[in-house]
Parts: C-alpha cells; structure tokens; sequence
C-alpha cells in the first residue's frame, strides 16, 4: 500500500550530506505543483513534481491518493535542544526576572534550575512523563515531529536516571522521535557550591557509566557559564562522555564569553547551543570543525539579552540551527513557529534559512539527518501542511500557529 500526497505546493530543503551553511543555509528545493508518494513503512518513495511522481505511482498497485489542495507543505520541524522533562513552572521567577533579578543572580541564591531540581527529586517518574507528554504534544501541535529532551534536573544518580527513564517512555510511544541527552552538568547542586570538580567527579564516575550502561541517552550535554561549570571542566566531562561513546554538545556562551563555543569546535561536538556571546574566532572554529551552531532566540527574548549572531555565522559558513530551548526557566514555549519568527524579524535570518535552520540543520545536530529534516527519498514521510503560500508564513503570521495538518511517517496526526 502507498499513499500519494498531490496537489501540494512543496519547499523542501537540499541534503548534500553535510548541514547547511553559506548560501546552502537559504537552499529550498521548490516544487509548486508537487507531489509526495509514500510507502507503508512511512518513507518516501518518490517526491518532485507532481507529472513525474504521479508517473511512478502509476507503477505500483495499490495507490491511495490524497488532495492536498494546493496547500504548501515542508518537512515537520525538529527541535534539537528543549528540557521539557521538568515537575512545575517557575512563574514567581519570571516576575522576579520582569522586576529586574538577573536570571543567574536566581540561580546563585538557590532558584532557577535549583528549584526546579527541588520539584523533580520530589516527582514521581509516571508524574514527570506527563508533564513531559504534555509539552511534547503542544510541540506535535505546532509542527514538531522530532525533538531532543535533556535530563539537567536530577544532578544526582537516581533523579537523572528517573527523568532518563520518563523521556524514554514518550520515545518509545513514538508519536515523535525523541533524542534524549544526558545534562547531568547543568547547575552546581548545593551541597557541591565549594568544590564543583569534585561534582564533575561524580557526573563522570557515577553517573555516566550508569547512563551508558543502561542505553538511555544519545548525547551527553553541560551549562558552561560563570558560576556554573568552568571550559576545563566542560572539557574533562565531554572527553569522558565522548570515550564512551556519546556525542556530545554544550550549553556555550549563553551569557558570558567563557570560550564554550571554542571547545565545541575543539571536541568536534554535534552543536554548540545559545552562542549570544560567542567571539568571532570561535565561531569561525565551529564553522571549520563542521559544529552546527543551535540558536534559541525564545532564550534570548524571554531574558531580555541581545540575540546571537546569526547573520555573521551565515555569512562564516556556520551552519545554524533553531531550538526552543523549551524549560520552565529562560524560555517556556514548545513553539517553533514562534522561534522562526523571532529568527527571521530578530536575527535577520530569511524565511528560508529559518525553515532549513528549523528543520535539516537541526536534524544534524542530533545525529537525525538520515531520517528526518528533509523530504527525501528513504527519509521518514514527516511533514506540514502551512495555511499560507510560502515558508514565510511562519514569521509573518505572527503570535499563531499557521501549522494545519501535522504528519509522522505519512500519518496524519494533527
Ligand atoms: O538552556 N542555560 C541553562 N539551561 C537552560 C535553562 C534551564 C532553566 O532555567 O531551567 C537554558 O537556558
Ligand atoms: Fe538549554
């Protein structure tokens, strides 16, 4: 059985085996009068113009056909970096933020990320996958087909294990693909506020052998900031992590310059995440390492912070990826529509770098490129139908979802 999706006005975009950067960044193959063919175990058969594909479809038995009535239609968005996997929201936090309170000066008094590893010790495994679910569904909603979810609110054994456990639940569920990453090194937990090293120690010798034994995390991830984890002690758990097998990002230069995003290139990391306040000669590593730069401007626009570069990382042949960053602290949303706009209007990226940034780029720097980002042949059928002609709906249709129909492998689920 195959299904023929026709009648559809596609923009996909051009998969050359590396993530795109450059001019590549802004690459959409476009076919107005398209069309998808997909076989039964959710990939792509054929997917061009709709003369050719109808052509192919004619080959095979069993064809079902389906209208899309000319509506547009692109891969579903991947979200690469969220922490959606979290007890409660920190709403008297972000009137303390609005009042003033830098977001860091929250966390050195035993807020922010602290409070919400207060609310997982005390959740229950089931409680977290429900909350988890949640966010995920809202993202389904908006167009998200595939994302990451880290860990970060254990900071100890049982408690990263358990959230490892409840992200786990919704990946094998399989509504989305779900890429859980390992943030064991997220905050100074406060028994370690004067010795971090030797919290390093655990993360590196309790911890992750325990992840790595038990399979659940794909990615292993730490916060470099000032009063948070130093680049040495980035360093020293990333090489561990990457020794036993794990890829690797980090949370680099999200406030202060410390160089994270030079040890991302360094380690050759899957991406380098935030990057407000990332040096020139960094980037321009990153770029010659083939690091792929996620951005998450919702971080930016909710702490009231200048957004990263992306126009110099464009134009530096880095090739940048868009997040939500989605937590109950810098930045609540599950909306990708909402990053792109922010990407587009903020960033001055064009509705097309967006698009690819929301999509291809982001597969790449979760090791999913070869079965999502694109609308390829042998890639997963995930897609969107847009109530608008083109990708730029999504920044110009600002504050709402144009999203309409959502489909993983070639199923309508929304
Ligand atoms: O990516 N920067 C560190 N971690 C998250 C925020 C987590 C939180 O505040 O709960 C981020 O912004
Ligand atoms: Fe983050």
């Amino acid at each position: 059985m195959y299904i023929l999706f026709k009648n559809c006005r596609i923009f996909n975009p051009v998969d050359r085996g590396v993530p795109c950067g450059g001019n590549n960044q802004g690459e959409l193959a476009a076919f107005p009068d398209g069309a998808l063919l997909v076989a039964d175990d959710g990939r792509i058969v054929a997917i061009g113009e709709e003369h050719e594909v109808t052509k192919e479809a004619s080959t095979l038995s069993k064809v079902k056909t389906r209208d899309m009535q000319g509506k547009c239609l692109i891969p579903g968005f991947v979200d690469p970096h969220t922490h959606m996997c979290f007890a409660t929201r920190r709403e008297a936090e972000f009137e303390l933020r609005l009042a003033g309170t830098p977001y860091l000066e929250i966390l050195k008094k035993g807020g922010g990320i602290l409070s919400s590893v207060r609310a997982v010790a005390e959740a229950t495994e089931s409680e977290l996958y429900e909350v988890t679910r949640k966010h995920a569904l809202s993202a389904l909603k908006s167009g998200t087909t595939t994302l990451e979810i880290k860990s970060g609110y254990g900071l100890n054994t049982e408690s990263e294990l358990k959230q490892l456990r409840a992200i786990g639940k919704l990946a094998r569920e399989g509504v989305q693909d779900v890429v859980a990453t390992f943030l064991g090194a997220h905050a100074i937990p406060l028994e370690f506020k004067n010795n971090p090293d030797e919290f390093i120690t655990l993360v590196i010798d309790e911890m992750l052998p325990a992840v790595v034994e038990q399979g659940i995390a794909d990615q292993c991830d730490i916060f470099c900031e000032e009063g948070v984890f130093t680049i040495e002690q980035g360093r020293r758990l990333l090489k561990a992590a990457k020794a036993q097998g794990m890829k690797v990002k980090i949370h680099a230069d999200e406030v202060h310059d410390l160089g994270g995003a030079g040890l991302a290139a360094e380690l050759m990391a899957c991406s380098a995440d935030h990057l407000l306040a990332a040096s020139d000669e960094n980037i321009r590593a990153m770029a010659a390492q083939g690091v792929v730069a996620n951005l998450l401007p919702a971080t930016a626009y909710s702490l009231r912070k200048p957004y990263a570069r992306a126009r110099f990382m464009i134009d530096n042949n880095l090739p940048v990826a868009l997040a939500t960053d989605c937590n109950p602290g810098s930045s609540y949303t599950e909306s990708m529509p909402f990053v792109i706009g922010l990407a587009v209007l903020n960033m001055n990226m064009t509705p097309a770098e967006a698009l690819v940034a929301a999509t291809l780029n982001a597969a790449y720097s979760i090791g999913m490129a070869d079965k999502v980002g694109s609308l390829d042949v042998g890639k997963q059928a995930d897609f969107l139908t847009l109530d608008g002609d083109s990708p730029a709906i999504l920044a110009y249709h600002a504050g709402v979802s144009p999203v309409q129909e959502v489909y993983k492998k070639g199923v309508r689920v929304v």
